[in-house]
């Protein structure tokens, strides 16, 4: 049975956890397939909230086996403490797999990631500081240390002091740090966190295809999204993996002929972290207001979101980046308290009109949105649990997204809560 892809159309946080846990219900397996622990998913449950950062969404279930997939990269400390604190709200994490292929986030990662961000001073891309961009850095450079690395100290050791020589240099020439020895990073990983991954480590591209060949329904989660990505997103303004559809093959090691069903989640409205064009962009009162009513903040970090109108323009060129075959739509409900709400249908800049991002990003920079307003519906939603109970004004706000985007709209979120959704017929 071919998987099915959950993928963040805009700039993440739009809600793909929300999205994955009510996918998984139907699901066997669910797999992280990129990024890290700058990712922050975060699931309402009876009112009990969880904020995932490196465990697949589907965790809180216990049919489902959840696996963390080659393409992602694994600061092994983070996992255990994200285990425990998973643990001791009871639940069973006991089923988790942690691909052997999948790379160590390192001391050093972290410790660059943060001295090149204060390097780039007001250049700064406002990254997590978790060490993402380093650790695929590493890997792509052939130098990283993976997953599997764990169960082999001499292996680990050696790759370590060849990596740590020229990180040393870096770090105490270029940055004026302190060196990071070898030892205490070797016994950290080693002596007190091997004996706890080594038994969750596997051969997961085994395990996702047995899956498939024995009938079973696989969710791929991705984190960050679209314009995140590495090659398809607002570069530099990126991060450091591939969110897009296509990476869920290259982070899982299924073929493209096992994706059957994209499901792209897009906002009702647009948020971002950290520096780059956002064309939609809004302050003010109303950006306020929707800081205030959609909680814009990180879930692991904190940090406020910016906000903006919907950007159909973005959406149209997520349906062609990840095939998506439909939307799930979050947050309508906080446009509730709206008397009118725009939608950018299309972009502007020097007289040429664009219905999909221009290829120059220097064009992107100083593009004008051009808006279409249509009606709110000034009535509290969340407690709508049909389709048909939102009022006409919500309904025709998803019909129009669904027409100027093209792609069908199958799920509308209307509150965080596991059960806070509606299906358009
Ligand atoms: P992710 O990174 O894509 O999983 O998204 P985050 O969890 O970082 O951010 C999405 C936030 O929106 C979380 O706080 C969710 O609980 C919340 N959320 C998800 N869907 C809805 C919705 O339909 N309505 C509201 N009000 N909140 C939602
Ligand atoms: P989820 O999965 C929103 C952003 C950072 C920064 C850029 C690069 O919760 O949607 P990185 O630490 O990855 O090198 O930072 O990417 N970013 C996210 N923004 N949601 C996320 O994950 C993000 N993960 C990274 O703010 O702008
Ligand atoms: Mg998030």
């Amino acid at each position: 049975m071919p998987a099915t892809v959950v993928v963040g159309t805009q700039w993440g946080d739009e809600g793909k956890g929300k999205l994955t846990d009510l996918l998984a219900r139907d699901m066997d397996m669910v797999v992280r397939y990129q990024g890290g622990h700058n990712a922050g998913h975060r699931i309402v449950v009876d009112g009990e909230a969880f904020a995932l950062q490196l465990v697949p969404s589907g965790v809180l279930y216990e049919h489902i086996v959840p696996v963390i997939g080659n393409g992602v990269v694994v600061d092994p400390a983070v996992l255990l403490t994200e285990i425990d604190a998973l643990n001791s709200k009871g639940v069973d994490t006991s089923r988790l797999v942690v691909s052997g292929n999948a790379h160590l986030i390192m001391p050093y990662h972290q410790e660059l990631d943060r001295l090149t961000e204060r390097f780039l001073g007001k250049n700064a891309l406002g990254t997590t500081k978790r060490g993402i961009g380093p650790a695929y850095a590493d890997k792509s450079s052939r130098v990283g240390l993976r997953v599997q690395d764990l169960l082999d100290a001499k292996i680990f050791r050696q790759k370590l002091d060849v990596v740590l020589k020229e990180k040393n240099l870096i770090l105490t020439k270029i940055y004026n740090r302190p060196a990071i020895k070898a030892k205490d990073v070797a016994e950290r990983y080693l002596d007190e966190i091997a004996p706890r991954v080594g038994p969750m480590i596997a051969d997961t591209v085994s395990m996702v295809h047995e899956a498939l060949d024995g009938d079973q329904r696989i969710l791929l989660e991705g984190a960050q999204a679209t314009f995140l990505d590495l090659d398809h997103g607002t570069y530099p303004f990126v991060t450091s993996s591939n969110p897009v559809a296509g990476g869920a093959c290259t982070g899982s090691g299924l073929g493209p002929r096992d994706l059957s069903r994209i499901v792209g989640i897009a906002k009702a409205y647009v948020t971002r972290v950290g520096a780059g064009p956002f064309p939609t962009e809004l302050d003010g009162e109303l950006a306020e207001l929707l800081v205030e009513r959609g909680h814009e903040f990180g879930t692991n970090t904190g940090r406020r979101r910016r906000v903006g109108w919907f950007d159909a323009v973005m959406a149209r060129q997520a349906a062609r980046l990840n095939s998506l075959t439909e939307i799930a739509l979050t947050k309508l409900d906080v446009l509730d308290s709206l008397d009118e709400i725009k939608v950018c249908v299309a972009y502007e800049a020097a007289g040429v009109r664009y219905e999909h991002p221009p290829y120059h990003q220097s064009v992107l920079h100083e593009v004008t949105p051009i808006y279409e307003v249509v009606p709110g519906w000034s009535t509290d939603i969340t407690a709508s649990t049909k389709f048909d109970e939102l009022p006409s004004a919500a309904k025709d706000y998803v019909s129009f997204l669904e027409r100027t985007i093209g792609v069908k709209i199958s799920v509308v979120g209307v509150g965080p809560g596991r059960e806070q959704f509606v299906r358009p017929s």
